[in-house]
């Protein structure tokens, strides 16, 4: 019988987090435990495949052990092993469904194979109240951006995407040009806060109609001109990108406050994008709630956003907390739960793909 008592473990290794969870009842989270790798890609700026897969493979092993150790659990009491099985880096992927599939089997428990972005789309039932549905879930992460109308956790349809850069790429590549570190979308955010929205004019890219797609990359190439066209500059996009002193010191002749009126009007440009998409997707499907996920999900300009629409909309507005925001397995275990209820049991030949199949 699948109950409120129902323990599911769940590894996570699609992008550079290595993590396991054990969750029980889909949503009460006896252990989170994740081991993140930012130090070893910060000096490339950005997450290179094959360093990851290696710190995975090191890493996986210990954070089964501590999140095993964590949750006293006993073998014996958990239910079923889940497994992200797309989408994401493929040798990542790899690590952690090898991993889900060697303890299912060693267990003999059933396996479950989950959608790492359906996941995110169903991480503020963590640790909280059941979800309302119907609901629209927009995740927005380092490399996704999807909107999904969903019926019930395992029940979703996807209504729109990005066509080009994912959210969290455009705030981490705009950290970039501002020299502002990796990953960018944490520092964005708090040197928006000095700064003034609508100090400078940047475009607003809802694509035609009543589309629900999204596209980034427009507002990223402006805010690299803008950057670049400031007087006396005289630095390439690339130059501007790599060099330079520093946040502390300065960009390429631009000042602090400068620095700082950039981040929040292309802050307040990409939460004006999914306010307004929000909109459009709670009406067209006749939504009960709105659900955040993903990295820039924790974006505070964003939350804002989503709380004012969702209170205009009269919808119930479920933001997942800061830490199951970004990669976790606990999201990936609450969603096997569900799976697990619906029967959605899978095979030792589940194969890892990097990109999302129906
Ligand atoms: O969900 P996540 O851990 O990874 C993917 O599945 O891709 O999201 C990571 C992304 C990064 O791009 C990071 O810059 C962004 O989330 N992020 C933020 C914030 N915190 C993390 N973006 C905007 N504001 C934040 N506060
Ligand atoms: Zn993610």
């Amino acid at each position: 019988m699948i109950d409120e008592s129902t323990v599911i473990l769940a590894l996570e290794s699609s992008c550079d987090e290595t993590s396991c969870a054990l969750v029980a009842g889909g949503r009460e989270v006896l252990a989170n435990v994740v081991a993140a790798q930012i130090d070893l890609h910060r000096r490339f700026g950005g997450v290179v495949p094959e360093v990851a897969s290696r710190a995975h493979i090191e890493a996986v092993q210990p954070v089964i052990a501590e999140a095993l150790a964590a949750a006293k659990v006993p073998v014996d009491r958990i239910a079923a092993v889940a497994g992200v099985c797309q989408p994401g880096l493929i040798g990542s992927l790899l690590v952690g469904l090898m991993a889900a599939k060697t303890l299912a089997w060693v267990w003999g428990k059933p396996l479950i194979g989950v959608d790492h972005v359906q996941a995110h789309a169903f991480s503020a039932a963590l640790d909280a109240e059941p979800i309302d549905y119907p609901a629209v879930a927009l995740v927005i992460s380092g490399g996704h951006t999807a909107l999904y109308h969903c019926l019930s956790p395992t029940d979703t349809t996807l209504l729109g995407r990005t066509i080009d850069d994912a959210a969290g790429e455009a705030f981490d590549k705009v950290a970039n040009i501002l020299n502002l570190g990796y990953p960018g979308g944490p520092v964005v955010d708090r040197v928006a806060r000095a700064g003034r929205a609508d100090a400078v004019p940047l475009p607003r890219t809802l694509l035609k109609g009543q589309s629900l797609d999204f596209s980034f990359s427009g507002l990223k190439t402006a805010v690299l001109y803008h950057v670049n066209g400031v007087p006396n500059a005289r630095l390439t996009p690339e130059a501007i990108a790599v060099k330079g002193p520093g946040y502390g010191k300065g960009v390429a002749g631009l000042s602090h406050s400068d620095v700082a009126d950039i981040a929040a009007s292309f802050q307040a440009a990409v939460a004006d994008v999914i306010g307004i998409k929000l909109r459009r997707a709670v009406r067209a499907v006749r939504a009960r709630s709105v659900v955040l996920g993903g990295g820039v999900a924790a974006n505070s300009a964003i939350r804002a956003r989503a709380v004012a629409e969702a209170e205009k909309l009269g919808c119930t507005l479920r933001l997942p907390a800061m830490t199951y925001c970004t990669d976790n397995a606990a999201m990936v275990a609450a969603l096997a739960w569900h799976h697990l209820a619906a029967g959605n049991t899978a095979g030792y030949d589940l194969e890892a793909t990097p990109t999302t199949r129906p």
